[in-house]
C-alpha cells in the first residue's frame, strides 16, 4: 500500500486518538489536524478502503492472503475531503454501511494489518501527525507524545450516526444503527490482534455529555502540558 504523503522522513510529534465508532474520534481528529496545521492519519479509512476494494472485486472477507496482497497493492490519495484510491474516487461508497462491516470484518485479520502497518508509520512526518483509529497508541505508534482515548456510551453514539445520517437524508432505523455499532464494538475489542482496548498511557476522555469544543480544549490543555504546541 503506497498513500502519498509530503516528502521527508525526519521524526515528527504524534498525538494518537483511539476509541470505538461514534466517539466523535474523527471529528476531534480533523479538527485538532487543522488547528495544528498537523497532518492527519485516518486509519479506519484504509480499512474501509480495503474492504470496499474487496467486495467490489469480489475477494472473500475472509481470505486474509488475497486480502493483504491487494491492500500491499493499493496507491491512496487523501486530499481534502476526497478519497482517491488507484485513480478511482471511493470518497462516499467507503461510508456506507455495508462497506462499514466489512470493514469490521478485515480489520480483524492480522495480515491486512501488517500490510498496512508501514504505510500508516509513514504518514509521520513533520511538522506532526494526528492519528485517529483503534490502535495508534497501542500498536502503531506506541511512542506518541500524547495518546487519547474517546470513548462515549453506545447509546449516544448511535444517536449521533443517526443524526448525521438523517442529516444526510438517508433513512434510518436508530435501533439497527445501535446493534450493528454493540456488534462492531464487540468484534473491534474481542479480536485477537490489536484488539481496541486504551494504550496503557492513554488519557481516558468520555465524551458522552461533553462538547466537541469542550473535548478539544482537553486536549489542547494535554498538549500543552507536554510542550507539542505553543500556548496562546
Ligand atoms: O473508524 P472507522 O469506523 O472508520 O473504522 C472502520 C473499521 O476499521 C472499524 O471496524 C474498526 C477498524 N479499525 C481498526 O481495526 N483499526 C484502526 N486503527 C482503525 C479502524
Amino acid at each position: 500500500m503506497k498513500v502519498s504523503h509530503p516528502e521527508g522522513n525526519e521524526i515528527a510529534p504524534v498525538i494518537t486518538i483511539d476509541g470505538p465508532s461514534g466517539s466523535g474520534k474523527g471529528t476531534i481528529a480533523g479538527l485538532l489536524a487543522k488547528n495544528l496545521g498537523w497532518h492527519l492519519l485516518d486509519s479506519g479509512a484504509l480499512y474501509r478502503i480495503v474492504a470496499a476494494r474487496a467486495l467490489d472485486l469480489d475477494i472473500a472477507l475472509d481470505d486474509a492472503a488475497a486480502l493483504a496482497a491487494m491492500a500491499g497493492s493499493l496507491s491512496i490519495r487523501f486530499a481534502e475531503d476526497l478519497v482517491e484510491v488507484d485513480g478511482q474516487d471511493l470518497t462516499l461508497v467507503i461510508r456506507t454501511e455495508a462497506v462499514s462491516a466489512a470493514a469490521s470484518e478485515v480489520a480483524a485479520l492480522p495480515e491486512v494489518r501488517d500490510a498496512i502497518l508501514q504505510a500508516q508509520r509513514a504518514m509521520c512526518q513533520p511538522p506532526g501527525l494526528v492519528a485517529d483509529g483503534r490502535d495508534m497508541g497501542t500498536v502503531v505508534f506506541p511512542g506518541a507524545r500524547l495518546k487519547i482515548y474517546l470513548d462515549a456510551s453506545a447509546e449516544v453514539r448511535a444517536e449521533r450516526r443517526y443524526n448525521q445520517l438523517k442529516n444526510k437524508g438517508l433513512s434510518v432505523s436508530l435501533r439497527a444503527l445501535l446493534t450493528s455499532l454493540q456488534e462492531r464494538d464487540a468484534r473491534d475489542k474481542g479480536r485477537a490482534v490489536s484488539p481496541l482496548e486504551p494504550a496503557k498511557d492513554a488519557l481516558v476522555i468520555d465524551s458522552t455529555d461533553l462538547s466537541i469544543d469542550e473535548v478539544l480544549a482537553r486536549i489542547h490543555t494535554e498538549a500543552l502540558k507536554r510542550d507539542l504546541v505553543d500556548g496562546v
